[in-house]
């Protein structure tokens, strides 16, 4: 298996009230299930792979996402952007630039 990209989708859960906060705590679980019901609506297993990770990071900022091999970063994903991430980014090779996370 050679996937064209590989997104890996922290799913961290921190206890609520932590001060660090966490993508598990913002959400990430439905971002994650979102991602699924995309690769397998448009039949993309074998073609993109998706993981759920620990803490990547920037976790004030999440739900956090990173595309491979551009190494690009997302940030406050919500499952509504998931389609967009699908169609352009990940099928077109065209980044999300207003979900861009600068590190
Ligand atoms: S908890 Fe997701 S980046 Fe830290």
């Amino acid at each position: 298996m050679n996937p064209k990209h590989h997104v890996f989708v922290c799913m961290n859960q921190r206890p609520e009230g932590h001060p660090r906060g966490s993508c598990g705590g913002s959400g990430a679980a439905s971002v994650y299930e979102s991602m699924m019901g995309e690769m397998e609506k448009r039949d993309l297993f074998g073609k993109i792979q998706v993981t759920g990770t620990f803490c990547m990071g920037p976790c004030d900022q999440g739900p956090t996402m990173v595309v491979y091999p551009e190494g690009v970063w997302y940030k406050g994903v919500k499952p509504e952007d998931v389609q967009e991430i699908f169609e352009q980014h990940l099928e077109n090779d065209k980044p999300v630039e207003r979900l861009r996370l600068s590190m």
